[in-house]
Formats: C-alpha cells, structure tokens, sequence
C-alpha cells in the first residue's frame, strides 16, 4: 500500500522541478520538463500494480514472465494543467483509459465549479490515477474525487507536481483513503491561493498564456 503521501525525492525529479520553478524558463521547457518529469513521477505512482503471469516462449526457453493483471487503468486529468501531467504519463501507459474533469476555480471564494467531466466506463475495475499539477487549497482536487467516486471509483491515487500543506491536509481529510504522490510539498498558500515558492500559474506556464 501507497503511504498517504509519497514525496518523489529522485535526483532527477528534484533537478527538473528547480528549472521549472524558475520564471526565465520558456513555455517550451517548462512543457518538456513537465513531460520528462510526469514519466518519472508514473514510474512512482504506478508501484504495485497487480500483476499476474503468462507463459512466454524466449529464444531459449518457455518461461512464466510477469505482467500486468486486470483491466486498464484510468488517467483522469484535471483541466487545464492536468493535460501537461497525462501526455507523460501516457507514454509509459500507452494502453490506460483516458478521462477529463473540468474544474475552474472561482476567484472570489476558490471554490471548484464543475464544467465538464467524461471518464471511462467500470470505474469501480480500474486503478484510477486522478492528475492535476498543483494540489493548491485541495478544493478542486477533493470536488473531483468526489465526482470520480460517485462514478464508482474505488481505488484512486492522486498525482501532483507541487503541494501545499493545506491542500495535503483537506485531502487527507475529505479521502484519507486516496495517496496522493509528489515531487514536492512547498510551504504555504498565498492570499490567491498560489503555491508559494511553487512556480506560478502551471496552465499558464505550460500553454504560454497569462
Ligand atoms: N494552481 C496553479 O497553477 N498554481 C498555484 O500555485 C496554485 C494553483
């Protein structure tokens, strides 16, 4: 079992995490690093997947190899960001499920106001990976578990770039039984309820737009 919370401290997460962070990096970097680092981060939160075995022939010989068991597991991103987080992940997991979560955060009480939502079918079968970069208030990340278990999920992971300690806190509380996994927890929200240090508004730094 996943931990609540698991911070990736890989050397390499932590290198590419810091060039995104900084606000001289281009759209265009700040992208291929989000996709590099979303690869290393789905090696982390893809950990004991259930596996099976089946019987192989090599050149040698005929062996019992493992492989993965159980239906496809189901990427949900969290719109827009979370679309930076899928295509990485994608590419380790060509064969997953792909759903979407509109969410947009009202600027005057922060609160998530669902927009959109489609997500594949037998939920309840999956290992659901719910994506979203910024785990911020906690606020949009807890409405869409919500949404995700009312459509019958049952085992679900949360994946981020960078938390902050209240939105750990509100997601321990609402869904002790989702992890949440991590390249970093920052120190505090802002008034705007901004990631601080963090690095700014991650669909705006992704898809170059203010
Ligand atoms: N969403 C972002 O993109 N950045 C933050 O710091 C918080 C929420």
């Amino acid at each position: 079992m996943l931990d609540h919370l698991t911070v990736v401290t890989h050397p390499l997460v932590q290198h590419k995490l810091t060039i995104m962070r900084n606000k001289e990096t281009s759209t265009a970097g700040f992208r291929r690093l989000l996709r590099e680092i979303s690869l290393l981060l789905a090696y982390e939160v893809t950990r004991e997947l259930d596996m099976t075995t089946t019987t192989i022939q090599t050149p040698l010989c005929e062996m019992e190899a493992p492989i993965l068991d159980g239906k496809k597991l189901a990427l949900i991103s969290i719109l827009r960001a979370g679309n930076g987080l899928l295509d990485g992940i994608l590419e380790l997991v060509p064969a997953a499920r792909v759903g979407f979560i509109g969410l947009y955060r009202d600027p005057e009480t922060l609160k998530p106001v669902q927009y959109y939502a489609k997500v594949p079918e037998a939920l309840e079968d999956r290992l659901v990976i719910a994506v979203d970069p910024m785990l911020a208030t906690g606020n949009s990340s807890v409405a869409a578990i919500d949404l995700l278990k009312e459509k019958g999920a049952k085992n679900i992971r949360f994946l981020c770039l960078l938390a902050a300690p209240e939105g750990i806190e509100r997601m321990k509380e609402a869904h002790p039984d989702v992890p949440i996994v991590t390249a970093a927890v920052d120190e505090k929200l802002n008034d705007h309820g901004y990631i601080v240090p963090g690095l700014g508004d991650a669909g705006d730094r992704m898809f170059g737009t203010k």
